[in-house]
């Protein structure tokens, strides 16, 4: 049996699609897992606890306050215990919750306070499933490292026709069999990953930035960390963070990069620069706002990160990103002889779906020894690419 020895949380938030939630307990059990369901008080509405203790074998937990059962602090011991959680069907309200770190039921505290993969399975009507609110929540997740189970397109409960059913169980299940079988490759290994655009002070209120969402370097740490790495978090305050339990260290400006990427480098056998730090500053700090008019910025080089841990790597394995505009193999095999890196990722920028923001990427890989060319997909999947690439090095 696939699952057996592993434990899984199902949640069941108040959707009309709770019911199928029922067969996704039981193919669990099936599966060989120990489940324990948590459900929402809205879908305790739709479906009584009992066919999930029925179905589940464990007590299904509907209250946060509710000190009858046998975990000392429930939501944290779950949170531990549980090698994945899935949560379906997940309401836009669940997304959102999580999306904001709002913690204000069982259910919602757990998964907050979970390291485990989670799987989410939307479900909702078509409207609420592309407003504004749920597509931005979404996106938030997953570069988080959330995994979502696409919900397909049919005859909605609410008479609609569109996007927004459920995933069926039995392609759930696929799901979570294949998130539990990712290989620990990774362990023992520790890996530094840098993510995030730095900023540059003109002045105490403005910056030189860029267009860096710390999205790629995100999905890299939280896949590192999934294969069993250790994994060394060097980012920005606006990059995004990965939902996994990373040592972060926080960084501003370029030359703070340079300081703790060069310093978390011995820690480190694998370098993976996903960070977009500005080669220049501005040479002078103004101490107070500088006022409007005409003004003349003077920049100095900033110092090279890449290039530095290139001379003293040793050992080490050193991934570098590479975002062009034109002449991408050249530039970018170009730029992995200058750095002294193992491997360059490159992609276009101007393409659309690669680059910065996006939640997918086209990248190309290139070595010493090899060129490729590889598809549109998420940064989530890219990550795991330039993990396995790594270890063949
Ligand atoms: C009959 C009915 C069906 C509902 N179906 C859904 C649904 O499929 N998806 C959804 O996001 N919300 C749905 N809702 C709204 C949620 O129940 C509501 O947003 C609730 O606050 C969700 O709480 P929870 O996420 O804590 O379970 C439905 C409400 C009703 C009354």
């Amino acid at each position: 049996m696939k699952l057996s020895g592993k434990t899984i949380t199902v949640g069941v938030t108040g959707g009309i699609a709770a019911y199928k939630a029922c067969e996704l307990v039981s193919l669990l059990k099936k599966a060989g897992a120990d489940v324990h369901v948590v459900m929402t008080q809205h879908a305790t509405q739709f479906v009584a606890p009992l066919s999930f203790e029925a179905l589940s074998g464990n007590r299904a937990v509907t209250d946060m306050f509710d000190t009858d059962h046998e975990w000392e602090i429930g939501h944290i011991s779950l949170a531990k215990k549980s090698d994945l959680f899935v949560v379906a069907p997940a309401t836009a309200n669940i997304v959102g919750k999580l999306a904001c770190g709002i913690a204000d039921d069982f259910l919602s505290t757990t998964l907050m306070a979970t390291k485990a993969p989670v799987v989410l399975a939307p479900a909702m009507n078509t409207g609420m499933l592309t407003s504004a609110a749920y597509t931005a929540n979404e996106a938030t997740l997953r570069a988080r490292g959330y995994i979502f189970a696409e919900s397909a397109s049919g005859r909605l409960a609410c008479g609609d026709d569109g996007k927004g059913r459920m995933a069926e169980p039995q392609e759930i299940l696929k799901l979570i069999e294949s998130v539990l079988a990712v290989r620990k490759d990774y362990a023992g290994k520790r890996v530094l990953v840098t993510a995030g655009g730095t900023r540059e002070p003109i002045d105490p209120v403005r910056f030189i930035g860029n267009r860096s969402s710390g999205k790629m370097g995100a999905a890299i740490a939280a896949a590192a960390y999934e294969r069993g790495a250790e994994v060394i978090y060097v980012a920005t305050p606006d990059a995004v963070k990965p939902n996994a339990a990373v040592k972060t260290v926080t960084v501003s400006t370029t030359a703070e990069m340079y300081r703790a990427v060069l310093e978390e480098t011995e820690n480190a056998d694998i370098v993976i620069k996903a960070a977009a730090p500005a080669d220049y500053a501005p040479e002078a700090v103004a101490e107070n706002k500088i006022k409007s008019g005409e003004i003349t910025l003077k920049l100095k080089k900033n110092p090279d990160i890449a290039a530095a841990v290139g001379k003293i790597k040793g050992e080490r394995k050193l991934v570098i990103f590479s975002a062009e505009t034109e002449n991408l193999k050249e530039n970018a095999t170009r730029k992995l002889k200058k750095k002294g890196a193992d491997m360059v990722v490159a992609n276009n920028v101007l393409t659309p779906g690669a680059g910065f923001s996006t939640d997918t990427n086209i990248a190309a890989i290139i070595t010493e020894k090899s060129f490729v060319q590889l598809d549109k997909m998420t940064k989530r999947e890219l990550a795991d690419v330039i993990l396995d690439e790594i270890i063949k090095l």
